[in-house]
C-alpha cells in the first residue's frame, strides 16, 4: 500500500509517499523559514496561508517523482496535532477531501509519535523496546516504547522545550530565527569559558526545566562586554549545559528502566553535539542510541507518511469528520492491537 504522508503543524509544508513493503519512496519540503525571518519567530496567520499556497503544488510533485498517479495511494496520514490550529486545519482538511475524492481512508497521525517513529526510516532501524527522548521546538519529552502507541511518559519540560530555548537563546545573542542550527554553528567558535547550570539535574526525576538555564543565559550577556567572542563563549556554554542534561536524564531513563536502546528524533536531535554526548553516554552504558538522519530530525512528511501507513496498515482510521487537536498528549494514543 502507497500511503501520501501530508506535515502542516508549523512553518514546513511536507508531503511524502511511504509504501509498506518498498519504503521511503519520494519525499519534498518547503520551509517557511523566510516568511517568519523577519518577524523572529512563526505569525500562526502566514503560515496557514502559505501551507494553503504549497500543498497541492507538493502533493503533485511527490506524486510526479514518484512516477505514481492518484489512483495508486491506498491511504492518507496527515499531521491532525499537536501545532498551531489553522495550520493542521490546512493539511487536515487537504487530506480529508483526497480520501474522500479517492475513496480511501485517512488517519490522524500525532505529530510527535512521527517524530518517535523517524528511525525507523533509517537502515538499521531500532527494534521494540526502547527509550524515546523527543527533543523538538514545542516539546521536550522522555518517553518508555513498547510498541507503536505503547507509550508511557517518563518526563517532559515543566516550561520551555529544548528547541525553544534554544530559540529564545539564539535571538538573545542576536541571531535569525529560527535559532537552533545558527546557535550551535556559533557555539563552534566559542570556547570554555563559563560554566552555566545543568537544571533539575541535582535532584531524582525525569522532568526538564529551561527557563533557569535561560534566565542564567540572559544574565551572563548582560554582564558581558558582547563582543562576538563573548557570545560565542556563551552559546558554547549554553549548549554545553543542554547536551550534558539531555545526557543526565537519558542515562536515568534507561537506568531506570532496564532499557539498553535509546532514540533521540525531533528538530533538536539534530545538534551535533547532542548527539555526540548522547552516544558518548550510550557507550558507557552499553546502549545503543539512533538518530534519523539530519533531515528527518526536523518536520518532514516522511515520519509521518510512515507512521500513518502503520496504523492504516492495522486497520485504523478516522472518520469523515476534519479532525485537528492543536493539544494532544502523547500517551492518549491507541496501540496497533
Ligand atoms: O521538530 P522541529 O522541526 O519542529 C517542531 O516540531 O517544533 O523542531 C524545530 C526546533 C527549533 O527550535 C530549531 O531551532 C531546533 O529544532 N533545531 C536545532 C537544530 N536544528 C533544529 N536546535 C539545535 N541545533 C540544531 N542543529
Ligand atoms: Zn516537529
Amino acid at each position: 500500500m502507497y500511503v501520501l504522508g501530508i506535515e502542516t503543524s508549523c512553518d514546513e509544508t511536507a508531503v511524502a509517499i511511504y509504501h509498506a513493503d518498498k519504503g521511503l519512496i519520494s519525499h519534498t519540503l518547503y520551509s517557511q523559514v523566510q516568511t517568519h525571518n523577519e518577524y523572529g519567530g512563526v505569525v500562526p496567520e502566514l503560515a496557514s496561508r502559505d501551507h494553503i499556497r504549497k500543498l497541492t503544488p507538493l502533493i503533485k510533485q511527490v506524486l510526479a517523482d514518484a512516477g505514481l498517479t492518484a489512483s495508486a495511494i491506498g491511504g492518507i496520514a496527515y499531521t491532525a496535532g499537536p501545532g498551531l490550529m489553522g495550520a493542521l486545519l490546512v493539511g487536515a482538511a487537504t487530506a480529508r477531501s483526497l480520501a474522500w475524492t479517492w475513496q480511501v481512508p485517512a488517519i490522524a497521525v500525532h505529530h510527535m509519535e512521527g517524530h518517535l517513529l523517524a528511525p525507523m526510516l533509517e537502515h538499521e532501524p531500532p527494534p521494540f523496546p526502547f527509550v524515546a527522548l523527543l527533543i523538538s521546538g514545542g516539546h521536550t519529552l522522555l518517553i518508555e516504547v513498547a510498541g507503536v502507541g505503547r507509550y508511557r511518559l517518563l518526563g517532559e519540560s515543566l516550561d520551555d522545550a529544548a528547541g525553544e530555548a534554544f530559540d529564545k537563546t539564539a535571538k538573545l545573542l542576536g541571531l535569525d530565527y529560527p535559532g537552533g542550527p545558527a546557535l550551535a554553528q556559533l557555539a563552534a567558535q566559542g570556547q570554555a569559558r563559563y560554566k552555566f547550570p545543568r537544571p533539575m539535574t541535582d535532584r531524582p526525576g525525569l522532568d526538564f526545566s529551561f527557563s533557569g538555564l535561560k534566565t542564567f543565559t540572559l544574565n551572563t550577556f548582560n554582564t558581558s562586554t558582547k563582543t562576538h567572542q563573548d557570545k560565542a563563549d556563551i552559546a558554547f556554554a549554553f549548549q554545553q549545559a543542554m547536551a550534558e542534561t539531555l545526557a543526565i536524564k537519558c542515562k536515568r531513563a534507561l537506568q531506570q528502566t532496564g532499557l539498553d536502546r535509546l532514540i533521540v528524533a525531533g528538530g533538536v536531535s539534530a545538534n551535533q553535539e547532542i548527539r555526540r554526548q548522547l552516544q558518548q553516554m550510550s557507550q558507557k552504558e552499553r546502549a545503543s542510541v539512533y538518530f534519523p538522519r539530519p533531515e528527518f530530525c526536523t518536520d518532514n512528511g516522511a515520519m509521518i507518511a510512515y507512521a500513518g501507513c502503520q496504523r492504516l496498515r492495522a486497520g485504523q482510521s478516522q472518520p469523515l469528520d476534519i479532525f485537528a487537536r492543536p493539544r494532544w498528549p502523547i500517551d492518549e494514543l491507541l496501540g496497533l492491537d
